[in-house]
Formats: C-alpha cells, structure tokens, sequence
C-alpha cells in the first residue's frame, strides 16, 4: 500500500489553512473610499503636496531613513527609471544577478543598458561579489543588486567592488520590503533601490512601485523622467528631457498608506513563523534554509528560500516538488531557469521586432548571451531551491503542515521515484 499521496495514499494534510493576501481591515476600505468620494485632482497626485502619493512618499522614504522616495507605476519601471536616473547611456553594461526575475535584467534594456550576468553564491543564493569583479570591464557602469527573497545580498563587500571600479548600486527591493543589512533597511544602502508593489509583494496597492535615494540629482532626474520630461520646477508644459509617464494615482497611494501601516507586524510575524521553520528542517536530511548571517538585522520574505539535495533525497528537485503538493501542502521550485536562459535573452531578442542585443549599432561589446554560463546559478536554479511564499509566513500552522509534509515525504523518501506519478 502507497503511503505518499503522489502515488495514492491519503494526503499527510487534509484541511490546508485557508491562506489569505493582501490582509485589509476597514481602515483601508474606509480610507480609500474617502479618497474615492473627495476626488482631489481627479486622482491624480499633481499639486497634492499633502496628498496620499506625497505623503506614502514621505512615509517609505522615514521607514528607510532615505532622503527621498518617489512613487511609480511598477517595480519593473522603477528599475527602467533609477537607471535613467543614474544617467545611464545606450551600451553601458550592467552586472545582473543570474538568479532573479526578469525585470532586474530586461529593466536594464529597457534603459538602453546591457545586462552582463553574474554568478550567485548557492548558500544565500545571491549575486557574488567576487563574481561582479570578474565581470567588470572599462564598460561597466554599474550593479543592479537584487535581495532574493528578501535576503539581503552583501552590500558591504559589494559597495567596495563597486567603490573601487566607480560603478553605481541599484538595489532591486521587489522582494526585501523590511529587510535590513547591519540595521539600515535596504534601498537606500546603495546609490538608489527601487521597490515593487504588485498584488504578490509583502507591501501591495495591486500595482505599484518606488524609488528610493539619498542622492539629490537621482532623485531629480527620476522626477524628470516619470514626468514625461518635466523637471522638479517645471512649468506644466515645459518638457526638458524625454521620459514616459510612470505617476502612481491617488487612489494606490491611499492603499499603500493603510498597508503600510500594517507592514512592520507583518514582517515580524513572517521572521517568527520562519525562525519555527528554519529550526524545524533542522531534522530533515536534505533540506536546509538560506545561511545564517548577523548581518542580516531583519528580514523581510518574499520567499522563504531552502536548498534542496537531490544526491540525500534521491530524487529530482521537481519531483519532491509534486510530491510535496500532493500531500496538501503548496511548495514552490521558485524561478526553474536563470535569467540568461529565458528566451528574451537566450534568443537574443528584446522587442517583438527582434532587434538583435548582439549586433545593435547602438551596443558596442557583442553580447550573445547563449554564451553565458553562470554554474552556480544554474545549479541553484535547477536543482536545489525550494522556495515557500511569504504569504503562508504568516500562519504558523503553515509552516507546522510543510514540517510535517517534510518528515513523512523522508520516512517515504523509498516511494519516491523520479518519473513516476506525474
Ligand atoms: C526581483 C524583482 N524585480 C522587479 C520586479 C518587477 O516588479 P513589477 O511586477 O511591479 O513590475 C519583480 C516582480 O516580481 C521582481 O520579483
């Protein structure tokens, strides 16, 4: 008789807690209707100093002890913006983690950079500093960081890469809203870090995003350029630059505003349910969490991210993933490839017309991105990340269902059979 639910044995977990997000109470409800009902510069945030988009950029600018924070449509135009912002100039190269989603790399297209990838280190599954220094070349302008999960990558060492070659530090926060590295939180450690705030995302307005800097002149230029080219100053039809339209309504911010208010606790409730995970694996062979650094003074999740062993299991990564669901418990294999091997950049191709990255006038250096071999990110990618989403962190008895999915998938680990029950 099966025991594993994959091959038909009753499900370890029969009644999976009902996982809800975003959390709202009234007080978003009431707050976003009274926005609603006001209809102050038709929802748009122009001229509203005192407005919900102003004042959420206040807000997440102290919550950061940042000097400034402006608010955008997405994550993805954020980096596309602070990039802008950095003075960033068609054909300077930009080193990218290996590991991360799309956008901390076509971002870099997008603001007519190229995106030169570099190699995770597999215990904390982010971009290696020393990796970042091999990639360096006299086109180097810069690093998009990315805090994977929400793990903070090693600013220190990578800011002193950075500070000896010259190159800028972009921190992709999509993931890290919380996180912090030596007590400061992420974003404004570096020269600018931009934010997602899309439904997944542990601070949400359903889509949004943001910049935050220290630096005046970032800040400027990101104004001018998410203002269709209006400097800070401007006169309402005085275009001085050229740039899209990337402003958040009224209505978003106020959403941001009562979620905000909400995102500390939740962040201390995801690092409790994490910290009962993270001593709970210790007893399964075979899975262990990311490393542990004092560095790290909190840590907000997007992902709780685990290394999985397929030599100890005996089977593939993708296998024990299925297996696990059957049982009643969702697990993720996170992102199943690396950023150089998804079409856009394996096929070298960029905008629907194909415009080739490689042979571009505007793009000196060939880059044909078929080429890239990042191992240790492929490894990770591949075959050891196991990733559980920052939602469930916030019920214990999530964790408590995934540790007991773990033990009886490893008392069973003998019916486990790649290929099988697919
Ligand atoms: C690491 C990372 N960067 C950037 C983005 C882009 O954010 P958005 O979806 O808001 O455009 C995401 C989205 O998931 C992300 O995970």
């Amino acid at each position: 008789m099966a025991e594993l639910a994959i091959n038909g044995g009753e499900k370890c977990v029969t009644e999976p807690v009902k996982v809800k997000w975003p959390i709202t109470d009234e007080r978003d409800a009431e707050h976003v209707a009274e926005v609603v009902r006001a209809g102050r510069g038709g929802w748009c945030r122009l001229g509203l100093e005192d407005g919900e988009v102003s004042s959420f950029e206040r807000e997440w600018a102290d919550y950061h002890d940042a000097k400034h924070c402006l608010a955008v449509n997405n994550g993805t135009v954020a980096i596309e913006c602070a990039l802008q912002g950095l003075g960033l100039r068609p054909g300077d190269e930009v080193i990218v983690p290996a590991v991360t989603f799309v956008a901390s790399a076509s971002g870099v297209l997008m603001a007519r950079g190229i995106p030169v990838f570099a190699d995770v280190i597999p215990e904390t599954c982010q971009i290696d500093p020393d990796d970042i220094e091999r990639k360096v070349t006299e086109r180097t302008r810069g690093v998009v960081v990315v805090h994977y999960g929400g793990y903070p990558a090693d600013l220190t060492r990578i800011k002193d890469v950075a500070e000896r070659h010259g190159l800028f530090v972009l921190e992709d926060c999509a993931h890290a809203q919380g996180s912090e590295w030596e007590g400061r939180k992420v974003g404004a450690i570096g020269d600018v870090g931009t934010f997602s705030f899309q439904g997944s995302k542990a601070l949400t307005c359903g889509e949004g995003g943001a910049i935050v800097t220290d630096r005046e002149d970032v800040y400027e230029a990101c104004w001018a350029y998410h203002h269709i080219g209006r400097a800070l100053d401007a006169e309402k039809y005085e275009h001085e630059t050229v740039g899209p339209n990337l402003r958040l309504s009224e209505v978003q911010g106020a959403l941001l505003r009562t979620q905000l208010e909400k995102l500390q606790a939740q962040v201390e409730q995801r690092m409790a349910t994490a910290a009962f995970l993270s001593e709970g694996l210790q007893e399964i062979p075979g899975v262990e969490p990311l490393k542990e650094d004092e560095r790290i003074t909190q840590r907000g999740y997007y992902f709780y991210v685990m290394r999985f062993d397929e030599e100890t299991w005996g089977v593939s990564k993708g296998t024990f993933v299925r297996a696990f669901g059957a049982e009643g418990v969702p697990m993720s294999s996170g992102y199943w490839s690396t950023v150089y091997e998804l079409p856009v950049f394996a096929n070298n191709r960029y905008d629907s017309t194909g415009y080739p990255v490689v042979e571009g006038e505007g793009y000196g250096r060939v880059v044909d991105y078929k080429d890239v071999r990042c191992p240790n990110a492929e490894l990770v990618t591949h075959h050891q990340h196991l990733t559980f989403t920052t939602h469930s962190l916030l019920y214990r008895k999530c964790a408590e269902d995934a540790l007991a999915v773990f033990r009886k998938l490893w008392e069973n680990r003998g019916e486990l059979k790649d290929g099988e029950g697919q």
